[in-house]
């Protein structure tokens, strides 16, 4: 089978496709033969050695397909079974394994794509809007990077709930996404200065809530768009890390609050992964929730693929097909 390897970190371009022998699963995994890989940001970070992984590995945790085989001790799972994970041993292959407990059912009318597309992203949506910060009807919260993959998903469920969304987008052709989605105002803040734009649009008083997946280039500013005791969530940094930071400043900002979540802790037990994958899963079902793909690439273009991702030329999700 063709597998996307990284021996040593770098660019683009130390992601190799190699072959490799198809693995067995061990006890308690099972073996999954990949239709959709989900393309996102984490590996771009794993693969220039900002988050450590020790190497060599297989890039990829998003798949979705169908199970080829189960290890001993696994009785939940049948082969045929149509799953889907952000937690698989290496997803940018044809076949992988995953701990069994980690994959998630798929409904019969959501497609192995939908699913790849939306599993990590959408339940990170799904825990922001609903954990992090439980969004009510009537307040307001800025979404950055909004017509990204995170985002177009946030803007739609932060509206459903009832939420002023407003966004920020680096392209006309983004903005026009993001309003779609949901978002009632948006912003290009590559071209005007967003924490005034927020002050205006909400008459100087701010918003409830901050989901920030831009990091370094927003962070500070997005501070500043805050209401007293609103909610700062840093959930991600595609423009790089935020500096080193003075806890003070979150007393003189107005008692703020500030976060930095990640999906392993909000869906840590398998019920939690089931209730949280189960609600995304079910609104992509049922059509309440829309799953763009903006590009799909086959695997063995996976550098090409990140490429995109990195040189922000992409709108919701990116798939690669083996
Ligand atoms: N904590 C969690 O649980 C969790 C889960 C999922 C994702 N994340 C994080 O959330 C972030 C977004 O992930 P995603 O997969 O949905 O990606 P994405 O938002 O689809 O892509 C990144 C977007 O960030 C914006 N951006 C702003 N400055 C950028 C820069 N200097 N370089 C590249 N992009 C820049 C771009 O949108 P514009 O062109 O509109 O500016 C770009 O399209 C990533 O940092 C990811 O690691 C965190």
């Amino acid at each position: 089978m063709k597998v996307v390897r990284v021996s040593r970190h770098g660019g683009p371009e130390v992601l190799q496709v190699e072959d490799a022998e198809v693995p067995r699963p061990g006890p308690g995994q099972a073996l999954v033969r990949v239709e959709a890989v989900g393309l996102n940001f984490i590996e771009i970070y794993q693969r220039t050695g900002l988050y450590k992984a020790p190497l060599p590995f297989t890039a990829g945790s998003e798949a979705a397909g169908s199970v080829e085989a189960v290890g001993p001790g696994v009785t939940t799972l049948r082969p045929g079974d149509r799953v889907v994970s952000s937690n698989i041993l290496g997803a940018y292959a044809e076949y992988a394994l995953a701990q069994a407990e980690r994959l998630v059912p798929l409904p019969d009318n959501v497609t192995t794509r939908q699913a790849a597309a939306v599993m990590l992203q959408g339940t990170t949506a799904q825990y922001l809007t609903t954990s992090t910060f439980p969004l009510r009807a009537g307040q307001t919260c800025l979404v950055h990077a909004a017509a990204g993959g995170v985002g177009l998903l946030l803007c739609q469920m932060a509206a459903r709930i009832g939420a002023r969304v407003i966004g920020t987008v680096s392209t006309e052709e983004k903005a026009a996404l993001a309003r779609a989605a949901g978002a009632q105002d948006v912003i290009l803040y590559t071209t005007s200065d967003f924490e005034s734009e927020v002050k205006r649009l909400t008459d100087g008083a701010g918003v409830h809530v901050v989901y920030d997946s831009v990091g370094r280039t927003t962070f500070t500013k997005s501070l500043n768009c805050l209401l007293p005791r609103g909610m700062m969530v840093l959930f991600g940094q595609s423009s790089g890390p935020v500096e080193p930071f003075e806890l003070q400043t979150l007393a003189q900002k107005g008692s703020l609050f500030l976060t930095r979540p990640t999906i392993g802790h909000y869906t840590a037990t398998r019920a939690e992964l089931l209730d949280r994958a189960g609600q995304v899963l079910g609104s992509v079902a049922s059509g309440a929730l829309a799953v763009r793909i903006g590009r799909e690439f086959p695997l063995a273009q996976a550098e090409e693929a990140q490429q995109e991702l990195e040189g922000r030329r992409t709108t919701g999700k990116v798939l690669l097909i083996p």
